[in-house]
């Protein structure tokens, strides 16, 4: 029995996770969910992000799916640092997973681009680098103020995500893994992933690797994004690198992300990568494909690798069917996509 923690957020958050529910629904029925309110709701309501009690809760799970959250009433970085990056850290979500697959039927901005040229995934670093708060600010306010943010990168850190990442490229048909840094300015950190890479490499002689710096990556992505199969690197090249990823494989409502724990020690966290959307709140107009694509990476970590795929297809099967430019009904896709699937 697979025990489920749904926090839906806020905004178009509940709207999209209700699909993926319905999906995850047909295609695995017996699935047994608990809900969590938290988000900017509940902070406007009782001023608390992550209560310890709730957090303890979460981690009795087998997995999380969340929507969104945040609001414009919500001071930037309250709950990206005290619930998503608290979570990510605690539950020590060290692979965060971002695959980007252009579908039939969907449109990528880079012109001559076709489906089937754009499928690689990114295994972006989640517990370390510039994220984990290492830095203060002095004088704050003054003419003299200073600020800093210091990448960490412990070797363990870097050879277990590297590990994961040449173990995803070799499990895939093409058996390529790019490693992207900036070794040529960011010599100490770079140096590092840049020996881990060749050393956890050994272990994998029939995956073929490449090193890209991220500023020559980021053009790629753009220019040749057919050169890519599986891509690691640090946490904050991988936030950004993923926004391209999304961008040119058919737009936020269709990016999905993986919060991983591949030790399954703590329960990993699957999340669309856009947020709340509050401009089409209560619309019903939200696309919910990157819940449901986030739902079948959920499965896929949980070990039901069957369910994971006929999901993938149901989703596939609906961009190639859907009209082109006529707008989406988030209960309709969810609705299509879960009677494919049953
Ligand atoms: P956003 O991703 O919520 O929206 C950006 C644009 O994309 C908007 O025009 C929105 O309508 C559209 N959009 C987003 N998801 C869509 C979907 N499923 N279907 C159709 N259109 C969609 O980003 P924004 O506006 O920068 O942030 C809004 C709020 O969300 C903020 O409070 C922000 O902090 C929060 N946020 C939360 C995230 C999370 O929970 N992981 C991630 C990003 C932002
Ligand atoms: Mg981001």
């Amino acid at each position: 029995m697979t025990n489920l923690a749904v926090i839906g957020g806020d905004g178009i958050g509940p709207e999209v996770v209700a699909e993926g529910l319905k999906v995850l629904n047909a295609v695995l029925p017996g699935v047994e969910t608990t809900d969590y309110d938290l988000g900017a709701r509940r902070y406007h309501a009782t001023g608390e992000v992550l209560p310890d009690s709730v957090q303890n809760e979460l981690a009795g799970h087998d997995a999380i799916l969340l929507g969104a959250v945040g609001d414009p009433g919500v001071p930037p970085g309250v709950l990206e640092r005290g619930l998503l990056l608290k979570l990510r850290f605690a539950f020590d979500h060290y692979v965060n997973l971002r695959p980007a697959r252009l579908y039939e039927g969907v449109t990528s901005p880079l012109a001559g681009v076709k489906p089937g040229d754009i499928d690689f995934v990114v295994v972006r670093e989640g517990t370390e680098g510039l994220y984990v708060g290492a830095g203060g600010v002095l004088a704050k306010g003054t003419p003299r103020e200073v600020a800093t943010e210091e990448s960490l990168n412990s070797r363990s850190g870097v050879e277990r995500v590297i590990r994961d990442a040449f173990s995803r490229a070799q499990s895939r048909p093409r058996r390529h893994l790019t490693l992207v840094h900036k070794q040529n300015v960011l010599v100490n950190a770079g140096n590092l992933w840049s020996r881990t890479f060749t050393e956890v490499g050994k272990e994998f002689p029939d995956v073929v690797t490449e090193y890209q710096h991220v500023d020559a990556a980021s053009m790629f992505f753009v220019t040749q994004p057919q050169r890519f199969d599986v891509v690691v690197t640090d946490n904050l090249f991988g936030d950004i690198l993923t926004d391209i990823a999304a961008a040119i494989s058919g737009g936020i409502g269709l990016a999905a992300s993986g919060n991983i724990n591949p030790t399954k020690e703590y329960p990993s966290m699957f999340e669309p990568v856009h947020g709340s959307a509050p401009d089409i709140t209560g619309k019903g107009i939200a696309d919910p494909t990157a819940t449901i694509l986030s739902v079948a990476l959920l499965l896929d970590h949980l070990g039901h690798t069957d369910e994971a795929d006929k999901v993938e297809a149901a989703v596939a099967d609906d961009l190639a069917a859907r009209e082109p430019g006529a707008g989406v009904r988030t209960s309709e896709v969810g609705d299509r996509i879960a009677a494919r699937v049953s």
